[in-house]
Parts: structure tokens; C-alpha cells; sequence
């Protein structure tokens, strides 16, 4: 009997040792289930629309709140999987507006809002000697809109189309005129059009040409109404990349008949742009755009801004052209000499 009474004390011991642990445990594991709802809301309120706040606040909020909380939501192996993808590093972070540049003069004007406008899509940024698809084979010269893209040593086209590795996307609708992309698929890119009036989902015209009857959208379409337009199929270009797998595009072409804008807006906010080479955009300036609003001088200064954001990116205009056979309107009107259809060609300078 007196043998047993230490083993009886000694198993009483290490169930209270025991009960403890769990009950440490418990504790932990409670606190670990909460934080990622609170890491999540928290990055819920930084992705917010909050035009009220002001900026200098935000990188702060953010980051005491991911600092402190990282760790905890780091261990949750539990939930690891439902971490919002933007705090993932490298991951694409959502913005909900573009920056809007000043006015272009004290008080809001059409004029000065139009000559600054005008003026910039004039203006090369940057200089391009090989713009002749004419060095690459199978190119003739039957194309009546210059689709420039920039063939310099120092950019990375060229040395792609070179090793085959190229891509090229163009969005279009309804255009017959696909001199571009064949001479981009004679040369060994990879061509993908987008365009919803192709009469099959995919066909295949040749080694390197693939025909989509897709429309690029500014947003994914709401499913409900998706699922019952036949034959109609719109999707965010970031949407078909990642379906597609595709990381990078070399060249974007875009003749969309003046939904280029939002698509535009699109591309920037969700930065995609970032995966683009260079763009060759067929903008039109005879009216708004689809979706955009305001009055002549917010509209032209929405279109200034989207452009500088592209600046603000590395894109540089490389070329630009005029288009004089079209009517020569500007918002409506035949005013500042514009042309109501500019081509205007970007070269991605950090893209390798
Ligand atoms: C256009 O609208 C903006 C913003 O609503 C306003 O500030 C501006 O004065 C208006 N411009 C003209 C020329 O009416
Ligand atoms: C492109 O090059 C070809 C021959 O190399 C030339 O005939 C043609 O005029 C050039 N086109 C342009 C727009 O410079
Ligand atoms: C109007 O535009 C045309 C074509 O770009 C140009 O040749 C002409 O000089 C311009 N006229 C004025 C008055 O700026």
C-alpha cells in the first residue's frame, strides 16, 4: 500500500499537467481561428473603396494590422487556403479608380482640357526606328492602318519573334482586315483574336493563328444573364490569361470601337498591364466611350489621366497616327482639328 500512494501522485500530477496542456491548447487554438477572419476583414477595409480617407493614412493601418497579425495567420495552417490574394507577395492588388490628374487649367475648360489631350497623343515619348514589319517575312503591304509595334534591339520583341516565343492578342470586333496578325503569325507568334462576331468558339487557321469568339469586357459578365445568351461570351482579359495560362502578352492590339477606355481602365487597375509588351490601341474620341460620363471637360480629363497612368507604369509612346480618313470630330463636334480616331502605339519599358 504505502508503494502505491507516489505512482497515485505522481498520475494525479501529470493529469494536471495534461489538463492544462489541452487547456493551453484550446486557448491557442481558439485565438488562431479568429485571426484570420480579423486579418481578412481588416484587408477587406484596405481594399475598400474609401475616396474619403486620406492617403497618407492607408500604408499605416495596413501595415500595423499585417505586422502584428502576419505570424498568427501564417501558423493557421487551417485556413491558410483562404488568405485574400492580395496580401500574397507578388499578387495582383485591386484598385477601384484611376488617379485623376489636376484640371488642366485653374477653372475646368473644355479648351485647355482638349489642347493638353490632344497635344499628348500627339507626341511621341520615346523613339522607334524599326517599326517596318517589312523586315519580318510574310508581310505585304496591302495593311491600311499602321499597327506599329516597336522592333529596336533594345526592346524585347524583336528577340522573341526571333526565337518564336512571341504572343500576340488582338481584340476586335466584327474587323475583316487581319493583315497584322497573319504577318505576326507568318513570323512565328503565337496569335490569338478575340472577336464575338467569329462564327465558332475556336478555330485554328494554320500553325500559329487561333480565332476565339470571345468579347474582352471590363468586367466579368454576372452569370445569371451569362447563362442565357447563347453565342455571347465576354471576359476580362485578365480572366482569359490566367484560363488561357498564359503569363505574358507581347503585343496587344485593340480596335474595339471605342470600348478601349474601360478596357484600358480595366487593364491598369487590376495590372495587368504589367504582362503586356507593347500596346496598339485604336482609340476614338468622337464621344465618350461606353460607360464613361460627365461633361466634355471630365471626360477628356478622365481619357488624360488613363494615359498618364500608363506613363506612371513605364509605357511610352512610341507612335502615334492620325487617322484622316475617318470623320474629323472631337466629342461630338468638328472642333481643335482632332480626328475623331487616333492609333497610338506603347512600349512596356520594363517588360523583359
Ligand atoms: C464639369 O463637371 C465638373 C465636375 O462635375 C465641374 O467641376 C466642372 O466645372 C464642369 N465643367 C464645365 C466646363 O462645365
Ligand atoms: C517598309 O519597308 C519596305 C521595304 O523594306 C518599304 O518598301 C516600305 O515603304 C516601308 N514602309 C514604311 C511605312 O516605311
Ligand atoms: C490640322 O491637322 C492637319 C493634319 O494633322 C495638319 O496638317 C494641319 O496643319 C492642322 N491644322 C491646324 C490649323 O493646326
Amino acid at each position: 500500500m504505502p508503494k502505491e500512494r507516489p505512482l497515485w501522485r505522481g498520475a494525479a500530477f501529470r493529469l494536471c499537467l495534461l489538463s492544462a496542456a489541452l487547456f493551453l491548447c484550446l486557448q491557442l487554438g481558439m485565438r488562431r481561428s479568429w485571426c484570420p477572419e480579423e486579418k481578412s476583414r481588416d484587408a477587406a477595409a484596405a481594399r475598400a473603396p474609401a475616396p474619403s480617407r486620406g492617403a497618407e493614412q492607408r500604408p499605416g493601418a495596413v501595415a500595423a494590422g499585417g505586422g502584428r497579425r502576419r505570424v498568427t495567420y501564417v501558423r493557421s495552417g487551417r485556413r491558410g487556403s483562404a488568405a485574400p490574394a492580395c496580401c500574397a507577395p507578388g499578387r495582383r492588388t485591386v484598385r477601384w479608380h484611376i488617379e485623376l490628374q489636376p484640371w488642366a487649367s485653374p477653372t475646368p475648360s473644355l479648351n485647355y482640357e482638349a489642347s493638353r489631350f490632344l497635344k499628348y497623343i500627339s507626341t511621341s515619348q520615346i523613339s522607334c526606328e524599326h517599326m517596318n514589319l517589312s523586315s519580318l517575312k510574310g508581310y505585304s503591304e496591302t495593311t491600311k492602318k499602321p499597327w506599329s509595334v516597336c522592333l529596336d534591339e533594345r526592346f524585347s520583341l524583336i528577340h522573341r519573334i526571333r526565337s518564336k516565343k512571341c504572343r500576340l492578342y488582338s481584340l476586335g470586333l466584327g474587323n475583316d482586315d487581319n493583315q497584322f496578325e497573319l504577318s505576326m503569325a507568318n513570323s512565328g507568334c503565337e496569335v490569338h483574336r478575340f472577336d464575338p462576331s467569329i462564327k465558332s468558339a475556336h478555330i485554328q487557321q494554320g500553325r500559329h493563328l487561333w480565332h476565339h469568339r470571345l468579347s474582352i469586357d471590363w468586367r466579368d459578365p454576372n452569370p445569371a444573364i451569362a447563362a442565357h445568351k447563347l453565342h455571347s461570351n465576354t471576359k476580362k482579359l485578365g480572366t482569359v490569361l490566367n484560363e488561357f495560362g498564359h503569363q505574358k502578352i507581347d503585343v496587344l492590339k485593340a480596335d474595339v470601337e471605342s470600348a478601349e477606355w474601360k478596357i484600358l481602365e480595366n487593364l491598369i487597375l487590376e495590372d495587368v498591364v504589367e504582362q503586356i509588351g507593347q500596346l496598339v490601341f485604336e482609340v476614338h474620341i468622337h464621344w465618350p466611350g461606353f460607360e464613361v460620363s460627365g461633361n466634355d471637360s471630365t471626360v477628356v480629363r478622365y481619357w488624360y489621366s488613363l494615359l498618364r497612368e500608363l506613363e506612371l507604369k513605364d509605357f511610352r509612346l512610341f507612335h502615334t497616327y492620325k487617322d484622316l480618313s475617318k470623320p474629323q470630330m472631337f466629342l461630338k463636334k468638328e472642333a481643335f482639328n482632332a480626328s475623331s480616331c487616333y492609333t497610338l502605339s506603347w512600349v512596356n519599358t520594363r517588360w523583359k
